[in-house]
């Protein structure tokens, strides 16, 4: 398919194929997203129905997870590969809880930080929450440009947040010493939530559409990488894992906040194909 230029796109938008933050939006129902991105989307559901409810049980632990921190007294939160605004947006979850929580969310894709932009100068407090496009592979930068927002102080803990997005860095990528690099950088009492695609384990009988559509996204320009659960736990090196540990995303404190999508997994979780976790750095 070409890509036809689109005046309403933003600087520096890659049309010519496809990208997980818009192929994600459109899996979620959402509409910042191109034809090239909802033509990909279409034939991965028809080669693979769950995708779409695989996408809703990650968000939805994304949810859980902002909530628990926000009522144990995270009031401040980086979000690392934050994705195009959607229901259930970090800063309206911690907002949920504490009227006052702060967020600065960061993202490389310029839609989904156009988006964003657009969203918190509708509803957003400036001096609260911010967003800016950045690489996370980058923390030497992404750090500091995050500091100089005004958002977050650095002294206080802060909740850390790479949700669905470090499968985006490949098996050649130091993605340990980077997470690792994030958590140097945060003070004793922040926490770091993630999740992970894993192939580990997945009990569920479509293997094969799993491994079509993993194949699929090499046609984008967000091919993604399996790790194993051992590969995943090195990220959180160092930290103390909150209670349940490191789980398949359904088992991760279900009862926290509604869970659809996760509900309909609760007899398989491995379903999901994705596991997580939320470590406490001591
Ligand atoms: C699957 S979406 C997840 C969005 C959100 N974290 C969630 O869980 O709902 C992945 C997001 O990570 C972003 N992303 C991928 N690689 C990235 C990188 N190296 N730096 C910053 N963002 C990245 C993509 O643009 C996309 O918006």
């Amino acid at each position: 398919m070409t890509a036809v230029p689109d005046p309403e796109a933003p600087e520096g938008v890659d049309l010519e194929r496809p990208n997980a933050a818009r192929i994600y939006d459109w899996f979620l129902g959402g509409n910042a997203n191109w034809a090239i991105d909802r033509e990909f989307g279409e034939r991965a559901v028809k080669t693979f129905p769950m995708v779409k409810n695989i996408a809703r049980v990650g968000r939805e632990f994304l949810g859980r997870g902002v909530q628990y921190l926000a009522r144990n007294g995270i009031d401040q939160f980086l979000d690392l590969g934050s994705g195009v605004p959607t229901v259930g947006n970090v800063h309206e979850i911690a907002a949920s809880v504490n009227p006052h929580a702060r967020c600065v969310y960061v993202d490389n894709e310029p839609v989904a930080v156009a988006h964003s932009q657009i969203l918190l100068e509708r509803e957003g407090v400036a001096d609260r929450h911010a967003v800016i496009q950045g690489d996370l592979r980058h923390p030497a930068e992404i750090w500091p440009r995050a500091l100089d927002t005004g958002v977050l102080d650095p002294k206080r803990p802060i909740g850390l947040i790479m949700v669905g997005v470090l499968y985006f860095l490949g098996p050649d990528e130091p993605t340990a010493e980077i997470v690792q690099k994030y958590l140097s950088l945060l003070p004793s009492g922040s926490y770091f939530l993630s999740s992970h695609l894993t192939g580990e384990g997945v009990l569920a009988p479509d293997g094969e559409s799993r491994d079509r559509i993993k194949e699929q996204y090499k046609e984008s320009s967000t091919p993604f990488h399996l790790r194993t659960r051992a590969e995943f736990s090195e990220f959180f090196a160092g930290l103390e894992l909150v209670e349940p540990g490191l789980v398949w995303l359904p088992q991760w404190h279900p009862e926290e906040f509604e869970s659809k999508a996760t509900a309909r997994m609760a007899e398989d979780p491995s379903f999901a194909g994705s596991i997580g976790a939320l470590g406490r750095k001591p």
